[in-house]
């Protein structure tokens, strides 16, 4: 098979989706005529047009309003079984996902119904040949307490849920919201054994990534791709192996890169980091996984060796042992 067959046919993990991120414009206005949510735009076309982004925030207001339409427990299950399609599609057969309860409750919505629906869709995804583990982000324009409250909030659902829901995790608009802000929610995560997980470095300086490394002490770097401006930072990230879910259409529909051919993600993995390659959010971003591979892997001109190592390093960055997955490569 061709060098594209070759990639798009290979099992792989992904490890940084945010399932509301996985929320299709058809699937936003079947949801929103359900549950009587009123929506900016007056059809998907003009919605899909909306997708046109300048930056982080520009994307983030029009993903939270998209988020609105979720309520039940069977509006979560419906997106997360069609994440699961499309993740089965480009052979997936492990997924980290991520979701943001502080999009729900403060809607109304309760951290066990958003859980309750997102599992029932993984526990059948199972039996179909893709493992799961889930992460709850905290959202970094809110406050520590809020995020504090809402790990409380969380703690039934923690115990309930542990066998799919393993850590936590911290996205949302980065600038000026640096790490150091959630330290004590976050030292309370690790307490619990919850394994931990920080956006950094995608729009904020290597500085944030530093703290999410010595505050946050995570076990992952989530894109970290302006790691690169600082050569001490890169050398710690390969000595010590902590992976970056890199996410490379994100990257440049939000502008942290103008062309895919700037990515730094090829230069990282030359430097000996544990590069991944992942989706982030990928009804908005105009492609899944396999979409990600292939346009970086063009654009940079991967060799087979780097894509191989990409595949694996997205196994050995997961959270769950090679035994309790799937499949590997
Ligand atoms: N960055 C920060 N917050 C997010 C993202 C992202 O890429 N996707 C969804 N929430
Ligand atoms: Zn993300």
């Amino acid at each position: 098979p061709t060098f594209a067959k070759k990639i798009a046919g290979a099992p792989k993990a992904e490890l940084h989706i945010h399932i509301e991120g996985s929320l299709e414009p058809e699937l936003i206005f079947k949801l929103a005529k359900r549950n009587g949510v009123k929506l900016a735009y007056d059809s998907i076309e003009a919605l899909r047009a909306a997708y046109a982004f300048t930056d982080l925030q520009s994307f983030l207001d029009i993903y939270y309003a998209g988020a609105t339409v979720l309520l039940t427990e069977e509006d979560f299950y419906e997106m997360t079984a069609a994440y699961v399609e499309r993740a089965l599609a480009d052979h997936v057969v492990h997924a980290e996902i991520f979701f943001d309860p502080q999009t729900h409750t403060e809607r109304g919505v309760s951290i066990a119904t958003a859980v309750a629906g997102i599992e029932r869709a993984l526990a059948v995804a199972e039996r179909r040949g893709l493992t799961s583990r889930l992460i709850l982000c905290f959202l970094r324009h809110l406050s520590e307490e809020d995020a504090l409250t809402t790990f409380e909030a969380a703690l039934p659902v923690f115990d309930e849920y542990a066998h799919r829901l393993v850590g936590v995790g911290l996205d949302s608009s980065e600038r000026g919201h640096p790490p150091s802000k959630f330290e004590r929610v976050f030292a309370k995560a690790r307490a619990r054994g919850l394994k931990t997980v920080a956006h950094a470095g995608e729009e904020g300086p290597p500085s944030y990534v530093y703290e999410a490394l010595d505050l946050l002490e995570v076990d992952r770097i989530d894109h970290g791709v302006r790691s690169i401006e600082d050569p001490a930072l890169v050398a710690r990230l390969a000595e010590t192996r902590v992976p970056l879910t890199v996410c490379p259409l994100s990257n440049l529909k939000l502008r942290v890169f103008d062309d895919m051919k700037q990515h730094t993600l090829k230069t990282l993995l030359s430097h000996g980091v544990a590069v991944t390659i992942n989706s982030d959010d990928p009804a908005y971003f105009g492609g899944y996984v396999n979409a990600n591979y292939l346009s970086a892997a063009e654009a940079l001109d991967l060799t087979d060796a780097e894509v191989h190592t990409i595949l694996r390093n997205g196994f050995e960055a997961s959270f769950v042992p090679a035994d309790e997955r799937a499949a590997s490569i």
